[in-house]
């Protein structure tokens, strides 16, 4: 502990939407490990025109910073914004280094040039962050697309949530899975429905989903398992609008499903989602990956059961901090 003290003690900085996250990290990796990493609330200043100024509390000098940030909110750019001038505030403070911990990562499914003059703003996004040579890794959860990594020069831990929602989903599901079908909305997501459908020991199907316009999502052909007469649960990384699951779930039912059930590690949840999601019955679950006030929680509870990742991300946070630490080992 002494030796460790002399070659730069580690620190989790959290900013507004990650306090309560970051604090229970702090709390869970003190209990689980005895180790104490002091946690430091970052506010922001918003000025009249929208400029956002961070106001780290303390000397964080020679320091080596976990930083939890949200990259959804109040908005993807602002969230960006807020996380560069941050990064750029504790580069100048003589922090050692600083490990992102940014669970759900905007833009990144703008990962590829599918049309005639597309930006590949994953990859800018990671440009932006590498821009601060003080940030060493990034920490977060089911990338959209495994492959984002490439984006990026430094080490990524993308941590899967998928071994939380089949837990999780076994409680709910009961002892007898004999008539369950975990379905994919998309080709995409078929590795990570079947990563579920494994760990739960059940079969697997596939829709074939196509957008001929922009947020509207079209579900035709399903490959694989037939869902006449079984419970259903969707598998998906992320629900955005709820498009997607929404289609998804019409095209289950009308097969003969005898229940839909929506898991996603990330639930945005924007515009009328969750207006959606209440009028159809179905049951969300999701992690905390986006966090949610006590009130958006309570006011959604008809429909929406949210698993928190904490022990996951508190461990991976632990294990990154130390010499010969494993991620792996978590999934
Ligand atoms: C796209 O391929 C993703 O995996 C999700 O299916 C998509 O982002 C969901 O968006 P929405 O809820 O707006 O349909």
């Amino acid at each position: 502990m002494q030796d460790r003290q002399k070659a730069s003690p580690f620190v989790v900085v959290s900013t507004p939407h990650m306090h309560d996250m970051a604090a229970r990290c702090c709390a869970l990796i003190e209990k689980n490990h005895g180790e104490l990493f002091p946690h430091h609330r970052v506010p922001y200043k918003v000025f009249a025109n929208g400029e956002v100024l961070p106001l780290i509390p303390e000397t964080l000098r020679r320091q080596r910073v976990f930083l939890f940030h949200a990259l959804q909110q109040p908005t993807p750019n602002d969230a960006l914004m807020r996380m560069l001038v941050l990064n750029d505030a504790l580069a100048r403070a003589s922090v050692e280094s600083i490990t992102l911990v940014v669970p759900f990562m905007s833009y990144l499914r703008q990962d590829r040039k599918h049309k005639p003059r597309m930006p590949i703003s994953g990859r800018m996004l990671a440009d932006l962050i590498e821009t601060n040579a003080k940030v060493e890794r990034i920490i977060t959860a089911d990338m959209h697309a495994d492959q984002a990594q490439g984006f990026f020069g430094i080490p990524v831990d993308n941590l899967t949530c998928l071994k939380l929602l089949a837990e999780d989903g076994r409680q709910r599901l009961g002892h007898n899975l004999s008539d369950v079908v975990v379905v994919s909305p998309d080709f995409g997501g078929a590795v990570r429905a079947r990563s579920v459908a494994k760990r739960l020991n059940v079969p697997v199907a596939i829709f074939e989903k196509r957008r001929d316009e922009d947020g509207v999502a079209n579900v035709d052909y399903l490959i694989g398992e037939s869902v006449a007469g079984k419970r259903v649960i969707i598998c998906d990384d992320i629900i955005d609008t709820g498009g997607t699951m929404d289609a998804t779930a019409h095209a289950l039912m009308h097969r003969g499903a005898v229940s839909v059930d929506i898991w996603s590690t990330h639930g945005v949840l924007s515009g009328s989602a969750p207006e959606r999601f209440a009028q159809s019955g179905h049951r969300v679950v999701c992690t905390d990956s986006i966090p949610r006030s006590e009130a958006y929680l309570a006011e959604h509870k008809r429909w929406l059961s949210v698993v928190s990742m904490d022990v996951l991300l508190a461990e991976a946070v632990y294990q990154a901090s130390l010499v010969g630490g494993s991620v792996s080992q978590l999934f």
